[in-house]
């Protein structure tokens, strides 16, 4: 079986959510570990209690960001992963580990990239008035929040809406679309074209299928 490693920087739901459908059998591969900047982070707790090892790679503990990457990428390495998955990772990641990764790394993004990339993204969407928002599950490259899109969910907006309330909507979409997004890397389902990425669907139907 394939494997990945998780990055989180925080509460962790969407960790949360990749573990419930590694553990149902929806998501074919195995998590091998837990990476997170916060030593604070409640993914951590998230992790011990799935047995997943937890690693706190902090990033106020080198002198800076080169050295934070080199040991980020050394804690990446022991576990050989197939894939890396940012998980509400909440730094921009150098070019050297991006490009290690190339093809190889995925993130969620709450908003319908390429609008409102960058932080607080739904309280952006409420301020500027959309009314269709949702997430983005995407390839990592060297550009934040540019990478070829793997799959969007959308949800409506709706006049009373702040950013808080939205974050919500939104979030019962990311718990989907992740674990959709990683089991169809696992299934061999999606190459990379330029920026654009096609999803196979020329594969038999199976049971867990959405
Ligand atoms: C999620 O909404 C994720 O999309 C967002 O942080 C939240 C993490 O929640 N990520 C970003 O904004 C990345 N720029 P979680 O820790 O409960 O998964």
């Amino acid at each position: 079986k394939g494997t990945f490693v998780v990055l989180a920087s925080g509460r962790g739901s969407n960790f949360q959510a990749i573990l419930d459908r590694v553990s149902d059998g929806y998501i074919p591969a195995v998590c091998t570990a837990l990476i997170t900047d916060n030593p604070l982070a409640h993914a951590i707790e998230r992790a011990r209690a799935a047995g997943i090892p937890g690693e706190v790679v902090s990033f106020k503990s080198f002198s800076d960001k080169q050295a934070y990457e080199t040991a980020l990428i050394a804690t990446i390495q022991k576990y050989n992963p197939d894939l890396v998955v940012l998980a509400g990772y909440m730094r921009i990641l150098g070019s050297e580990i991006v490009r290690k990764y190339s093809g190889r790394m995925v993130n969620i993004h709450p908003s319908l990239l390429p609008s409102f990339t960058g932080l607080h993204a739904q309280e952006q969407a409420v301020n500027y008035g959309v009314k269709v928002a949702g997430c983005t599950v995407h390839f990592v490259t060297e550009d934040m929040d540019a990478g070829p899109v793997i799959i969007q969910r959308t949800v409506p907006v709706f006049e009373n809406d702040d950013g808080d309330i939205l974050s919500d909507r939104i979030l019962v979409e990311e718990h989907k679309a992740f674990p959709q997004a990683i089991r169809l890397f696992f299934q061999g389902r999606l190459t990379i074209e330029g920026r654009v990425v096609k999803i196979d669907t020329n594969q038999a139907p199976s049971p867990g299928r959405d």
